[in-house]
């Protein structure tokens, strides 16, 4: 395969194919998994504690010797709309009893967010060699302190304008994310709306507008789609959706079971699970609040808000009131070990020989 540059040794790995940090989906045997093959593995800790994100950062350590890439959510934190997260909780309870579900209404003037700053120290002093970041950028401090260390910082940009954003702040490389990709949009400037560009423009445009490298991520998901992101210029791709329904995923059966039956339609953007735009699956939950037609608190407010309910689903097995986060190329996720999902890519790529 010809990459346009080469990040294998920047990144310590043997193959430019990353495992994208998943939040809530991706566990520390998937990211030693994927490490152990010679990939990047991703280890999403955004919005955690540090104490959750010291215990998961061991947990990888214990099963693999191999690099791995910590990945953290650089948004601000914003101010709670007290009304709007109190008009939310009514639709929330209404909800809860039509379906039995179970909401615990809260406090939220209570809620306390943690900033990724409260991780940065962490992530240095565990010596964690590659750091990926989405929803913004690093304040200058952060990004000092990270590359004193000799840290390797990976930004997300779904405009080729947050692109040169990064570059300009000296960002290492960019995770150039199209329209197609499951999960969270990483978008960050907020003076327009919101950037819908797929994959294949995305990465040509920011592969022409920066020097740095770039990863294609978005709807890859075999040979041919990894192949078309290095013919575009990428220096490597990241792959979430179709870890999905792997053995070391932590999506619920049903969801799993769903990802076989969808097709490359039903998923959708919305802000109702988390306040900020994401994509998966459709569902009734996406339904009920959009005809509520109230205001969406802001994330990570709607998250919280959100998470009791979310959780009680998850543990009925119930598909319809969690967030089924998906790219457009989810359907048929492979239901095996995620070594084995990517090993079958780099023999799709004729790579798994080298
Ligand atoms: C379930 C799920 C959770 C995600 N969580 C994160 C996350 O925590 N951090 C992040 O940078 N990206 C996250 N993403 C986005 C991925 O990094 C990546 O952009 C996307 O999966 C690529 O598109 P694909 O799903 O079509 O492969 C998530 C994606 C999914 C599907």
């Amino acid at each position: 395969m010809n990459w346009d540059q080469d990040i294998t040794a920047s990144l310590s790995i043997k193959y430019p194919i990353i495992q994208a940090p998943m939040l809530g989906i991706t566990t520390p045997e998937m990211v030693s998994a994927i490490a152990d093959e010679g990939g990047l593995g991703s280890l999403p800790v955004g919005g955690l504690s540090p104490e959750t994100s010291l215990q998961l950062i061991r947990k990888v350590k214990a099963k693999t010797t191999a690099p791995f890439a910590v990945n953290l959510f650089t948004h601000d934190i914003p101010a709670i709309d007290l009304n709007d997260a109190d008009i939310m909780q009514d639709l929330l309870e209404d909800l809860s009893e039509k379906y039995y579900l179970g909401y615990e209404r809260q406090d939220v003037a209570t809620f306390k967010f943690h900033s990724y700053k409260e991780q940065v120290e962490l992530l240095i002093g565990e010596k964690i060699p590659v750091v990926s970041f989405t929803f913004g950028i690093p304040d200058e401090t952060s990004i000092a302190q990270l590359k004193a260390t000799g840290v390797l910082l990976i930004g997300t940009a779904t405009s080729v304008k947050e692109a040169v954003l990064l570059e300009q702040q000296g960002i290492d490389m960019i995770t150039a994310q199209g329209i197609e990709a499951g999960g969270h949009r990483g978008t960050f400037l907020e003076d327009g709306p919101l950037p819908q560009v797929g994959t294949l423009p995305l990465v040509a445009q920011i592969c022409k507008a920066v020097k740095i490298p770039v990863i294609a991520a978005g709807g890859i998901y075999d040979g041919s789609t990894i192949k078309a992101a290095a013919a575009l210029g990428a220096a490597g791709v990241q792959i979430g959706s179709a870890f999905l329904a792997s053995d070391e995923s932590l999506a619920i059966p049903a969801f799993k079971q769903a990802l076989q039956h969808i097709s490359e339609t039903d998923t959708v953007l919305t802000r109702s699970f988390s306040g900020r735009w994401a994509r998966g699956i459709r569902n009734k939950f996406m339904e009920a609040v959009e005809e509520a037609g109230i205001r969406i608190p802001v994330y990570p407010v709607q998250n919280s808000l959100t998470t009791s309910l979310r959780a009680n689903a998850q543990k009925k097995d119930n598909i319809n009131f969690t967030n089924l986060w998906a790219g457009q190329s989810a359907a048929k996720a492979k239901q095996e070990p995620a070594a084995a999902i990517f090993r079958n890519l780099l023999m799709q790529i004729g790579a798994s020989d080298q």
